[in-house]
């Protein structure tokens, strides 16, 4: 099988050895004589895959002690409603910074739960930057940002300080790209299925006083706190997510972990911005300089028409995933951690290519 060049923004590539093992081990889970997916979550075979991962998160997060992961399911967009509901109190106000499309989800459904004030408004800007600082409000229950807008492709290169209203992040698309300073958050979620694995799981990481916040009067599952003091048990987890996640995690780890990556990733961004930055204008990106992201790099042709071309030479040559999300168009190529450096500049090398044919 040739492999196709990956440029999906998620479900996205995965690691090629991951795919492998999982073929190797689906029938028969390690020689117990049934497959990991017919067996019970409460059995030690699948406690132990989800011991593993959860040790692994905490490794490669570099998570201090303090906090508590939980795997939940409902994706990222579970969190949008489950933040707000476990914090934002009668009459209590959280904070926003609305950066692009997947902050607006989190911000339209806060909304519904209380008071929200808008710290940062992107929209004059068409989300194509971020403010240099960010002042909480006096009392807000917590300000939220969402680290990398896998849409727009703006993403913060450094995290403000907001004192004692703990700072919540949507990493969906950039967790375990490069190193945080989780001891900054006071509660971050990713869905998993950009660098971490599959679609099913989403990971929460959460300060264990703003676990102790989680109100009791909330259905069961929505409450923070049923998931930590059940270690992700309450409920039939996402098994196979959570195998699968954890064998992207042990490769995470072989390639030398976060800072690793962050190397990397940021030699596939410079590949793809050196080839925008050098065409003389046949290729634009929207997005200040300070703040493109290095997930998601977004860009625009002259017309239309040459990126309907651009995508269907890119299709023929084995690329994939590169058309612009269709609230916004153009062309976007994401390059999560699996994607691999040669893939990246052999898209470069497209690029440069096709504006020598066309510009
Ligand atoms: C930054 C960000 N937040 C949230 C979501 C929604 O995630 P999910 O589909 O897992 O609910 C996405 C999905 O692409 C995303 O990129």
């Amino acid at each position: 099988m040739s492999r196709k060049l990956n440029f999906n923004p998620g479900p996205a590539a995965m690691p090629l050895s991951v795919l492998e093992t999982i073929k190797e081990n689906i029938v028969d889970f390690h020689g117990i004589g049934m497959s990991l997916l017919e067996t019970s979550h409460r059995s030690k075979d699948y406690e132990s895959v989800q011991d593993r991962a959860v040790a692994l998160l905490k490794e490669l997060l570099a998570i201090p002690d303090g906090y508590k992961i939980v795997l939940l399911g409902g994706g990222a967009t579970l969190q949008f409603a489950m933040v707000p509901l476990n914090y934002l109190r009668e009459g209590a106000s959280c904070d926003i910074a609305l950066s692009g499309s997947w902050a607006q989800r989190a911000y339209e459904d806060a909304k519904k739960i209380g008071k929200v004030n808008l710290v940062f408004d992107g929209s004059a800007s068409k989300f194509t930057t971020l403010p240099d600082s960010l002042s909480p409000t006096k009392g807000a229950a917590y300000l939220h940002l969402t680290s990398n807008e896998t849409i727009g492709g703006v993403q913060w290169q450094a995290f403000p300080d907001t004192g004692s209203v703990p700072l919540v992040a949507d990493m969906s698309s950039d967790l375990l790209s490069r190193p945080v300073p989780v001891e900054k958050f006071g509660l971050i979620y990713a869905g998993a299925q950009k660098n971490l694995g599959p679609a099913g799981v989403t990971v929460v990481v959460i300060r264990d006083d703003l676990v102790a916040r989680s109100p009791d009067s909330l259905p069961v599952y929505l409450s923070y706190k049923t998931h930590v003091e059940h270690k992700s048990l309450y409920n039939t987890p996402p098994e196979f997510a959570v195998w699968a996640m954890m064998l992207v995690l042990e490769w995470v780890k072989e390639q030398g972990g976060a800072a690793a990556l962050k190397e990397v990733n940021e030699k596939k961004a410079a590949a793809l911005y050196g080839a925008i930055d050098e065409s003389g204008g046949f290729y634009r990106c929207p997005v200040d300089r300070r703040y493109r992201s290095r997930m998601n790099v977004v860009w625009r042709l002259p017309s239309e028409e040459l990126e309907g071309r651009f995508l269907g030479e890119a299709t023929a040559s084995g690329m994939v995933g590169l058309k612009g999300h269709r609230s916004v168009g153009g062309i976007r190529a994401s390059i999560y951690n699996a994607t691999s450096l040669s893939d990246a500049k052999a898209l470069a090398d497209f690029m440069r290519s096709f504006a020598a044919k066309n510009g």
